[in-house]
């Protein structure tokens, strides 16, 4: 369903991907794990082409995309297949819950307003969001601005949805009800592509753990092989750093 093939990507000498190889089927969620550094936020933004990597092969569904080789039609079919949720959330400060969500629909899917409206308040109320269809970003906690991005990448009917440290901006006692809400979303068959410190949920939710250092992956399985029994030194350093001592046999 998702196959990337020796993706590379430099930002002038830094070569910050290193020959990334990943399969996702259909309905996996896979959690990233790593360094800051590694190149976790740049994997991702490279397979919804808001980075373009210099070298590689990215395949969603049927689109089949040569990045050498690439035409415009076929990134921009890719495009219309993923969807990003930011650490950031990156919504319209100047436009409300509603209308950052049905933004993508009417701008790029030119979905008629009335429809997209009627989808945006049925998301909103899907993520906990039915009293706050007005409320402007400012209005809202965290938890909830990153709710409306969620429905944002939701409501494009993606093939996948890349979630880029979705809670790593949450106070504590937030992360919880956002984490609930991936579960959910899990639950109902997305194929999703997770980079979060989350350990307890890479170990709930997660059909595939990755672990990436400086650009390459290091190594890659189900959570129980790579959280509780790392084969390589430098995954078990990474969680070692990560994880309260005796939480995981490591
Ligand atoms: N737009 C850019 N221009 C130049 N260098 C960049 C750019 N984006 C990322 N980099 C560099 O690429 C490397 C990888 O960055 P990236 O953001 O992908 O890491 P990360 O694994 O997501 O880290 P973190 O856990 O801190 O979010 C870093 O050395 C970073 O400085
Ligand atoms: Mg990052």
């Amino acid at each position: 369903m998702i196959e990337l093939k020796n993706i590379h990507k430099s930002f002038g000498h830094n070569h910050v991907l290193k020959g990334i190889d990943l399969s996702v089927l259909d309905g996996e969620v896979v959690v990233i794990l790593g360094p800051s550094g590694s190149g976790k936020t740049t994997l991702l933004r490279c397979i919804d082409f808001l980075e373009r990597a210099d070298e590689g092969e990215i395949t969603v569904g049927d689109t089949h995309v040569n990045i050498r080789h690439a035409k415009k039609q076929q990134t921009l079919a890719l495009v219309r297949k993923t969807a990003m949720v930011f650490q950031q959330y990156n919504l319209f400060k100047n436009k409300t819950a509603l209308e950052n969500v049905i933004e993508g629909l009417i701008v790029v899917q030119k979905v008629e307003k009335q429809e997209a409206l009627e989808r945006g308040r049925n998301l909103l109320e899907n993520v906990g969001l039915g009293d706050k269809f007005d409320a402007y970003p400012s209005q809202l906690s965290g938890g909830q601005q990153q709710r409306v991005g969620i429905a944002r990448a939701l409501i494009l009917n993606p093939e996948v949805i890349l979630f880029d440290e979705p809670t790593s901006a949450l106070d504590p006692e937030l992360v919880g009800d956002v984490l609930i809400l991936l579960k959910k979303i899990a639950h109902q068959g997305m194929t999703m592509i997770v980079v979060t410190h989350e350990i307890d949920f890479a170990v709930d939710v997660a059909t595939k753990v990755v672990f990436m250092d400086a650009g390459q992956i290091v190594e890659q399985g189900l959570p129980e092989e790579v959280i509780s029994h790392p084969k390589e030194e430098r995954t078990r350093q990474f969680l070692r750093r990560l994880l309260p001592e005796s939480s995981y046999s490591i």
